[in-house]
């Protein structure tokens, strides 16, 4: 007997497209579906298999495109559903799989659903959303409990018509559906699933899929804010009863119709053991989902943690999250994924190495190196392959579109009477973790607007687009991107290695250098490791060999500078394939 195919999304490289800031095609200043497809050579030349396109569906864009009016359509300002087709079959044509975002935790205040949901206590849809009566304090109308929304406030928002509330845990334009009705459930896949998978689409990223199921009898959440009026209630919403039954039931009844669906999770606040949950093969709920540990370093994700007071990390805690990430499926049937950025977190250089314009391309290769050798799934985000960077420090609030960073700024605003001071730390918050950072317009080129767009771009283009841009990388064989395009490559021509492999931390407390092996002792390399030293730091450092690694043959199969030598450079990377 052969051994079974691994699943086409395990090998394949993903490239995550936030479509109003990817390509425009038409002048309008927003990217567009066609701005895509002419650059699907490009993705395709950088070695990408997979492409995840975030919503592009119909939606007043209050949270970019997360609060959907119309699941079957796409947003007149990304193009028509015959362009979307035509994605999905060049997709195709050209070897690469086509991933769109599924976001049913809740839909749009302007979804028909939610429309007629909202008229009043008796119409059909009366139940398709989550309705609590007001709770009466002092003869006054207050929220039903205290929960905070993940944005911000209270988690409740008051409709007269009904004289109730309804939930919403992300802006109060984003009302939460009740999944706890079988025909809202059946409705959900109808509209949002099965309509794109009989259009061709290869699987989806699943936005917030643990929040579906809620503790039905919606108690206070515990105070662990003092003095806040809205409590975190993750408890109370994270990982509810009914989740696995419900994904379950999904991939039985809908998703294996179409054969290998690919379901990528976006597990929040999920601890390692209730994650295996989810995403173990036999289970047949999840293919893998990303954890979050990494890109939350410095904050209590899961905690209410404001923007202006996550702090700095260290070295050593930025590989143990990767330890932790890389171990959970090790042994398991699971699978999981790999990345440093995506549209919700800073710009990867910034946030993890430096964007010091000395050390920034070395750098932004050296966590090319990382990514490129690690165990799951690799998701890059639009802009990574050229080592774009965070908004300038420079840039006022004035330029932020982003609702959660300007709630948290209004917030700060609010409690400190504007003092200057704290706003100053509220926009140094923003600069740091804001989402915005991965939001402006992708550097195509040196030219106006970087060649984004030819009209007025929706968002303010990030100065540096004259240094950093795809048209001068292309040329230029040493170039961020030229190293992503070799990295790939690597990538797989060592899979069983790199791809596959047991990922193994060597002395975790170098406060400077992140050293790991990875082996396979069933496929491939078996009497082969691959040995990679990363530098996080602006001065020369020496190395330390793992014991077993010592006085072995060794092989450089790819580095950031061109004459390795004694001692590691600021920023440098070495992988090595050390023969056994
Ligand atoms: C996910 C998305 C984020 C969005 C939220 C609400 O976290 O990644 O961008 O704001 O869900 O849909
Ligand atoms: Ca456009």
């Amino acid at each position: 007997m052969s051994a079974p195919t691994p699943n086409w999304w395990k090998k394949g490289t993903a490239y995550q497209v936030w479509p109003a800031s990817y390509k425009d095609s038409n002048g309008d200043g927003i990217g567009d579906i066609q701005g895509l497809i002419g650059t699907l050579p490009y993705l395709k030349d950088l070695g990408i298999d997979i492409v995840w396109l975030s919503p592009m569906y119909k939606s007043p864009q209050k949270d970019f495109g997360y609060d959907i009016s119309d699941y079957r359509d796409v947003d007149p300002q990304f193009g028509t559903l015959a362009d979307l087709d035509e994605l999905i079959k060049k997709c195709h044509d050209m070897g690469m799989k086509l991933l769109l975002d599924l976001v049913i935790n809740h839909t749009s205040d302007e979804h028909k659903w939610f429309l007629e949901s909202k008229k009043d206590k008796t119409n059909p849809k009366a139940d398709w959303y989550v309705w609590r009566d007001p709770k009466i304090v002092d003869g006054k109308r207050q929220p039903p409990n205290n929960w905070r929304s993940i944005f911000g406030g209270s988690a409740w928002e008051y409709v007269p018509e009904r004289d109730q509330y309804y939930l919403h845990l992300f802006v109060p334009e984003q009302p939460d559906l009740n999944w706890e009705l079988d025909e809202v459930r059946q409705a959900i896949y109808k509209e949002a699933i099965v309509f794109w998978l009989d259009r061709g689409v290869d699987g989806f990223r699943v936005d917030t899929c643990n929040l579906y199921s809620k503790n039905t009898s919606y108690p206070d959440a515990p105070v662990t804010l003092p003095g806040e009026v809205y409590q975190p209630a993750f408890t109370h919403f994270v990982n509810g009863p009914r989740m696995h039954e419900w994904l379950r039931e999904q991939r039985q009844q809908v998703l294996d119709n179409y054969g290998d669906v690919a379901m990528v999770g976006e597990l929040p606040g999920t601890e390692a053991a209730e994650v295996l949950k989810y995403v173990a093969a036999e289970a047949r709920e999840l293919s893998c989902v990303f954890d979050f540990d990494v890109v939350s370093l410095g904050g209590r994700h899961g905690d209410g943690v404001k923007k202006h007071q996550v702090h700095a990390h260290d070295l050593p805690s930025f590989k143990e999250a990767f330890r932790k990430q890389q171990h959970l499926t090790r042994g398991t049937t699971a699978w999981t994924t790999c990345f440093l950025e995506n549209h919700d977190q800073a710009r990867s250089l910034d946030r993890f190495a430096t964007s010091k314009p000395e050390f920034r391309e070395k750098a932004a290769k050296m966590l090319a190196t990382l990514l490129g050798c690690l165990t799951g799934t690799l998701f890059m985000y639009q802009g990574q392959e050229i080592g774009m960077t965070n908004i300038p420090d420079s840039w006022g609030i004035e330029e932020i579109k982003d609702p959660d960073s300007l709630n948290a700024y209004n917030d700060v605003k609010d409690r400190h009477d504007a003092d200057p001071l704290w706003l100053k730390r509220a926009m140094s918050g923003i600069q740091r973790v804001g989402r915005d950072n991965a939001r402006t317009p992708v550097q195509w080129d040196s030219s106006a607007n970087a060649g984004f767009s030819t009209g007025k771009p929706w968002m303010r283009v990030n100065d540096n687009y004259p240094e950093i841009n795809v048209a001068d990388q292309q040329k230029d064989a040493k170039s961020v991107l030229s190293y992503w395009k070799q990295m790939n490559q690597i990538r797989k021509k060592y899979a069983d290695l790199t791809v596959f492999g047991d990922f193994e931390l060597w002395d975790y407390l170098d406060p400077d250098v992140f050293t790991f092996t990875k082996e396979n002792k069933t496929n491939g390399f078996t009497n082969k490791k691959l040995l990679t030293f990363l530098s996080f730091s602006d001065e020369e450092q020496p190395m330390h060999y793992p014991p077993d690694c010592k006085g072995k043959e060794m092989e450089l199969i790819v580095s950031n500078v061109d004459t390795p030598g004694q001692y590691l450079s600021p920023w440098e990377a070495r992988v090595y394939l050390v023969t056994l």
